[in-house]
């Protein structure tokens, strides 16, 4: 194992995991995390950002959201998970990177 040198100040976990649509479980974040996922990943290459913010396409993480999609935030100044992400409150997530 090699350990790699290279750390972001900010990586996103954004979830696009997809149900049936009779899943107990819900439909999952699915379509919402691929709009979510592409807007985060196009705006931090806007900002010049691609060193300090990673976005990654991620599956459940087990805090399914009733509407939009659920996004993992770890940072130096903490960790959090956001659920009911759209694409008008996604951008908030890259402040402070
Ligand atoms: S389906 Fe996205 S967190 Fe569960």
């Amino acid at each position: 194992v090699i350990r790699a040198p290279q750390l972001p100040r900010v990586h996103l976990f954004v979830c696009a995991n997809v149900r049936a649509d009779d899943n107990p479980l819900g439909p999952g974040c699915g379509e919402a995390g691929e709009r979510v996922f592409k807007l985060l990943k196009e705006e931090s290459l806007r900002r010049g950002m691609v060193h300090q913010v990673w976005v990654t396409k991620a599956f459940c993480m087990g805090i399914c959201p009733k509407r939009g999609a659920t996004v993992a935030r770890h940072a130096e100044d903490g960790r959090g998970i956001f659920r009911d992400v759209d694409e008008s409150d996604a951008i908030t997530l890259l402040e402070d990177a």
